[in-house]
């Protein structure tokens, strides 16, 4: 698939390289090819690709938001055009001030990114872990795979980013429609107190047990 990745930063990069290694074609999306962010990333993968935003998102079939929340709406409006029919996968979470939701819980990120491009099909994923298990998802000593939890409204377009997910050594784990990304979120910060505030090992994550 042609993937571009708005944000290459402790999430994006990491993506973006083990998207690139399984075949696709990725491209970061940037007004400046020379910053410290590209520079990294092409450090990490010399096969990744470089264009401006409208010119990345506008070939792509699939973009990923990694970019910090309230970064988003500038991000989005300068796309807006070339995301209309695109999959738009949401890694962004709305972190607020002692760790709380970032929009009080009113509506998930997800949805207001959905707002920000209306003709975007968005899905929500690859947000509720830390970035270590985006460096590397591999969990040898068990049975089961770690699951991604991911959500959104169209049909299709969690069909292919179930199968990245799959691709990316994840179980993908439908949790339903976009309404569903609050949820996720409040989990996001579950993880996130446990881990940074509580200690808990980075390399924790969720698995599915179903019967
Ligand atoms: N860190 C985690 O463990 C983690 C895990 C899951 C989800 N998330 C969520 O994923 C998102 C990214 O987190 P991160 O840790 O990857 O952040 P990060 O390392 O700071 O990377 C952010 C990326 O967004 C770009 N960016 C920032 N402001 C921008 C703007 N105004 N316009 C265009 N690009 C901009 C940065 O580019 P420059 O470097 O050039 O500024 C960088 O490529 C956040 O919403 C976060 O909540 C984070």
């Amino acid at each position: 698939m042609r993937i571009a990745f708005l944000g290459y930063g402790n999430v994006g990069a990491p993506l973006a390289d083990h998207l690139q290694r399984l075949g696709h074609d990725v491209t970061l999306a940037t007004a400046d090819p020379a910053s410290d962010g590209v520079r990294k990333a092409l450090g990490r993968n010399g096969r990744l690709k470089v264009a401006a935003p409208r010119e990345a998102v506008g070939g792509a079939d699939v973009v990923f938001l990694a970019t910090p929340f309230p970064a988003n709406e500038e991000v989005l409006t300068g796309v807006a055009a070339e995301l209309a029919g695109k999959i738009l996968v949401d890694c962004t979470n709305p972190v607020g001030a002692g760790l709380r939701h970032g929009l009080e819980s009113r509506e998930s990120g997800s949805q207001a990114v959905q707002r920000l491009a209306p003709a975007a099909r968005v899905v929500k994923a690859f947000s509720i872990y830390g970035f270590e298990n985006l460096e590397d998802s591999l969990y040898p000593a068990y049975a089961v795979k770690p699951a991604m939890m991911f959500c959104g409204d169209d049909v299709a377009a969690k069909k292919a980013v179930g199968e990245l997910i799959a691709q990316l050594g994840w179980e993908p784990l439908d949790v339903g429609g976009l309404e569903q990304a609050l949820h996720l979120e409040h989990m996001t910060l579950l993880w996130v107190r446990m881990v940074r505030v509580n200690g808990a090992s980075p390399h924790t994550v969720w698995a599915r047990l179903a019967r």
